[in-house]
Parts: C-alpha cells; structure tokens; sequence
C-alpha cells in the first residue's frame, strides 16, 4: 500500500491511500485534497501543483528534469530546496510520502 501524507498551510493533515503509478497530483484531485490546482492537468506547463517534500524524504525521490526546475521558478508561492510539482511524482510501491501544500499555487 502507498500513501500520501498532505498537509495544508493551516496544518491540517489528510492521509490518502495512493495507487501506484498515478501521481502525487492525480492522488490529490482525485481524493478533493485543497490546496492543489492543477490547471494543466499534469502537462508541466502550470506550476500550481507545487508542493514543499518532508526535507528527510525528498532524497529519496528521483531527481527532478531541468523542465520541472525551470517551472518551479514561476510556482506562485516562492520555491525552497525541498520544492517540487506533484505532477512529476510518481506514486511507487510502499511509498509513503509527506508533502505540504503552500498558501496559495495561483
Ligand atoms: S499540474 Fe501543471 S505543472 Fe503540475
């Protein structure tokens, strides 16, 4: 089972039972989890499905393509060093991952 731990800027956490292959994005649409807007359904083209990774978890995922880089120069809130867009995620076997949604992706 994989799962994802979203946490809103209020702090409020939901926990959601992910199906692997799907991305951390589509986990979050698909279940009604605010706080990710997705417009461009997952293209790489709209940077509001930014998400900040639990620090000692971000390693753990594959690295980022200079194209999510360059996008998360433009995510509406500013980009830290454990930044990423959930689109470009991948849910994988027994993940179990903790993201933090910023204040606002618009
Ligand atoms: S959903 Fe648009 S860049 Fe991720």
């Amino acid at each position: 089972m994989s799962t994802v731990h979203f946490t809103d800027h209020a702090g409020e956490t939901r926990t959601i039972e992910a199906n692997v292959g799907d991305s951390v994005m589509e986990t979050a649409v698909r279940n009604g989890v605010p706080g990710i807007v997705a417009e461009c359904g997952g293209s790489l083209s709209c940077a509001t499905c930014h998400v900040f990774v639990k620090e000692d978890q971000y390693d753990s995922l594959p690295p980022m393509e200079d194209m999510e880089d360059e996008m998360l120069w433009g995510a509406a809130v500013d980009r830290e060093d454990c930044s990423r867009l959930s689109c470009q995620i991948e849910v994988t076997e027994d993940m179990d991952l903790s993201v933090t949604t910023p204040e606002t992706q618009v």
